[in-house]
Formats: C-alpha cells, structure tokens, sequence
C-alpha cells in the first residue's frame, strides 16, 4: 500500500481567510488540500468555483485535490484542471458519461477520480479501474462537514482495496467524511491510504497537533 496521505478540506477552514488557512494547514503538515466543491443541484448547498481555487494555487505548491458534489460535471472539471486543480473526482451518477468525463480530466494534464456515496455500487469500478488514479468513499453522505462516520463504508473500503490490489495499478484510496483521530486507524486498517479531514482539524486551536495524532496512530 503506497505511503498516507492527510488531505484537510477547507469546508470547514474560515472562508474569511481562506489563503492563510490554506497555509496553516500545509505548514502544519497536511499532505494535500481537499477542495469540496458543491453546487446546490446535486448536494443541497454550495461552496466554491475555480475562481478560488486558482487565487488559493497562487499560495501554496501542496497538492490540491478537487472533490466535485456538481451536477453536470464536465465543464466545472475542466474549469477546475485549468484553475490548478492536480486531481479531480466526480460522482459518476452525477456525470452522464462517466469515461468521457475521465478523459476529459485526463486530456487537461490532471490525475482523475471517482467518488462514491454511501449507497453507491461499485460497478463501475470494473470498467474504470484501469483509467483512474483514486477512488473516493463518502462515510458520510455529501454535503456538509461535522457529521459522523458511517460504519458500513468500511467494508466497502475493504471491497475496493481488493479491487485495487486485483487491478495491479497504483490507485489511491481516499475516504471523506467524519474521519477524526480516534477512527482513522480503523479506517486505514480496512485499506485506505488517504484522509480527508475537516472539522476534526479546522476550527482546531493547533491543527500540527491533530495532524501529528493522525499520524501517530497511522505509524501504529
Ligand atoms: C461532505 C464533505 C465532508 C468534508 C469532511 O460532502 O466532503 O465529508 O469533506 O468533513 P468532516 O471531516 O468534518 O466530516
Ligand atoms: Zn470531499
């Protein structure tokens, strides 16, 4: 399994000062940084376009890493690779066609990937695995930050490590949604590699301190 990955979502940073959180968190060792970006059609609430992720690009060189909750998808993808997105996932029920859309992504110079909802089979994967570079689980469902971790994603995780391992290619395994440091080894445990993390990290008096306990229990 390739080496763990925090990656903090600015849902839950200070939108007020978004730059200098964005900052923070990367000097208090954040690995990537989470952009969840919502439109009010496919989750009910709205977040951020391209624009803020082109004038937060300007401010850090970590890698920014695009969770779109859109609904169509391909031109905020697009929109997203050219603000400087590295990596942009999608909802595949949100995308008409889900390999085209890859493509699109792909043909911008940028890594892809696909997100799934609690609910959400995998069938997919089976015709995309060989196309994508990480698979996002929700253990919550999208929309909002601060909700707790959905138990059942474990075994889907364990699912997708299989078909990750089956596939021989080096595919991320990203999960989102209610991750803290009391679970996340659990979580790694079952077989992810990369963590997405809000409200356990902003909103935090010292967010090096949380990182550093993420870790300290990933190096378990
Ligand atoms: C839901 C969002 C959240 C967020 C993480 O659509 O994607 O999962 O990133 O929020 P926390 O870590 O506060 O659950
Ligand atoms: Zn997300």
């Amino acid at each position: 399994m390739s080496t763990f990955r925090i990656a903090p979502s600015i849902l839950s940073a200070d939108f007020a000062r978004l730059g200098e959180e964005v900052k923070n968190v990367v000097a208090a060792g954040a690995d990537w940084v989470h952009f969840d970006v919502m439109d009010n059609h496919y989750v009910p609430n709205l977040t951020f376009g391209p624009m803020v992720c082109e004038a937060l690009r300007k401010h850090t060189t970590a890698p920014i890493d695009v969770h779109l909750m859109v609904q169509p998808v391909d031109a905020l993808a697009q929109a997203f690779c050219r603000a400087g997105a590295d990596l942009v996932s999608f909802h595949p029920d949100a995308s008409t066609h889900v390999h085209r859309t890859l493509q699109l992504i792909k043909a911008e110079g940028k890594r892809c990937g696909l997100v799934f909802n609690p609910a959400a089979p995998l069938d997919v994967l089976e015709w995309t695995i060989d196309d994508i570079d990480l698979v996002l689980i929700m253990s919550v469902n999208p929309g909002f930050g601060g909700q707790g971790f959905i138990d059942g994603a474990l075994k889907k995780i364990e699912r997708v490590r299989r078909l990750i391992e089956a596939s021989g290619r080096d595919v991320r395994l990203e999960v989102d949604g209610g991750i803290k440091v009391d679970n996340i080894r659990r979580v790694a445990d079952a077989g992810a590699d990369t963590f997405v993390a809000g409200s356990a990290i902003f909103g935090k008096p010292d967010y090096k301190s949380v990182i550093d306990a993420m870790r300290a229990e990933l190096a378990r």
